[in-house]
């Protein structure tokens, strides 16, 4: 027997798991693979992945990989690695296209089938495509896969004109390595500030000034219509010149799967705090995972390095029997020339407290609904996050007047009173 597990409503039937299937090969997959084994789990695991590589981490694509021009792609490990040391059966280059769950199997688009007793759905995220630029006449890229990241830096020359779509995470570190290649870089943001989606306008600001003093000029409440050979046309009129543009204007959960499942995906897949589907022995972790967040006070999909690493580690837990709830909130950071921002839990809907003068350049932002603390932001002031991440976490309850108190050592919330 490899792993017992109680079924359904029914505790006292145990269902024998022998063969793990993870659908995704990406930091999520990988993480529960190596977790199923650290956890002592002795069946098969087949993990299959739709692109030709093994898994790797994907905040390299926009930092590390563009920052230098001779960094190498780091894999989590290598495919003989999986293979021989943790006896995984990698299947990279074939994608999982269609699942029957009542006969447990999963099938490529190569045409083959595998068997699960357990089947984790680690599918992650594609990039929202802009219809403006399908068939374009100009050098237009996302920002998802290594190919994508080894393109953009051969891309990135002094005196290139680029145009980056998107002035969220990836298109701001895009536009970062750019100008630091000495490119002339144009955002176009169909907001009114920058980071808009997680950070509140003080920082946009922030960030902004610093693209600025590196060169890189803003285009703000607009979108790409359409391109020449030479430029794009914005919503607004304008005309910017361009050799590339840059489309980093969110995410959509690669779903298929799940909706051969009956599953609705459009949000993403829904799961409990297990990672469990609607559909029994099916699961899900990582960046398709939609999931209660209690700093939001609703479902989200996180889509962060943390939660394909801390939800997928859990979920593989419950998937051989093991009961572990994953509650952390979400976090994570940007890093834009000498600024390193980290976002943990909800700014939003919240009343701020500043932490440290932000016109020092390092400082916190901590986010108080009634009571609690939902979230908050740091600015280089990686200590602070540290601290609050655990406050968060923990759903403690600090004080109010300590928290605007200047000096105030946040290691005292969580000591025991
Ligand atoms: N034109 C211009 N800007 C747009 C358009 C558009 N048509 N559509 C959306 N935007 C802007 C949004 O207002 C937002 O500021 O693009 C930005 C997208 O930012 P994110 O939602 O953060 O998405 P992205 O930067 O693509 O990152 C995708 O990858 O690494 C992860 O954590 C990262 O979850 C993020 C994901």
């Amino acid at each position: 027997m490899r792993s017992a597990i109680a079924s359904g409503s029914e505790a006292s039937v145990a269902r024998t798991i022998n063969d793990i299937v993870i659908a995704g090969a990406g930091q999520a997959g990988a993480r529960a693979a190596e977790a199923l084994r650290a956890r002592g789990f002795k069946g098969s695991i087949t993990m299959i992945g739709e692109e030709p590589h093994p898994p790797y981490e994907r905040p390299q694509l926009s930092k590390s990989l563009l920052q230098f021009r001779d960094a190498p792609v780091a894999y989590i490990k290598q495919a003989a690695d999986w293979t021989k040391t943790l006896d995984i059966n990698i299947e990279t280059g074939a994608a999982a296209i269609d699942c029957d769950a009542d006969r447990r199997i999963v099938s490529t688009a190569d045409g083959r089938s595998f068997h699960f007793d357990g089947l984790l759905l680690a599918t992650g995220t594609r990039p929202r495509r802009l219809p403006a630029l399908e068939d374009a006449h100009i050098e237009v890229q996302y920002l998802r896969s290594v190919e994508d990241a080894l393109r953009f830096r051969r891309h990135i020359q002094a005196g290139s004109r680029i145009a980056v779509v998107g002035g969220g995470v990836i298109g701001l570190e895009a536009a970062c390595a750019a100008a630091r290649n000495g490119c002339r870089v144009t955002v176009i943001e169909s907001e009114e500030h920058l980071l808009a989606r997680a950070f509140p306008p003080l920082i946009g600001g922030l960030v902004a000034d610093r693209h600025r003093s590196h060169g890189v000029e803003f285009v703000f409440g607009a979108t790409v219509t359409g391109s020449t050979s030479g430029s794009v046309g914005l919503s607004n009129g304008a005309r910017i010149p361009a050799d590339l543009v840059l489309v980093g204007i969110g995410v959509t959960p690669s779903a298929e799967l799940a909706i051969r499942l009956g599953l609705p995906a459009a949000e993403g897949i829904a799961v409990d705090a297990c990672g469990r589907t609607a559909v029994p022995d099916i699961f899900c972790a990582g960046d398709a995972a939609l999931q209660w967040s209690r700093c939001h006070g609703r479902a989200i999909r996180v889509e962060t390095w943390a939660n394909a690493q801390n939800q997928a580690i859990s979920v593989a837990a419950n998937m051989i029997g093991d009961a572990v709830e994953y509650n952390d909130p979400p976090w994570f950071w940007t890093d834009q020339y000498d600024l390193n921002i980290q976002v943990a839990g909800d700014m939003r809907n919240a009343e701020h407290i500043a932490r440290g003068d932000p016109s020092s350049g390092r400082f916190s932002i901590m986010a108080m609904r009634g009571a609690e603390l939902v979230g908050a932001l740091s600015v280089n002031a990686t200590k602070d996050m540290a601290m609050l991440r655990r406050i968060i976490a923990a759903n403690a309850k600090p004080q109010r007047a300590d928290l605007e108190s200047p000096g105030y050592d946040l290691r005292a919330v969580l000591k025991p009173h």
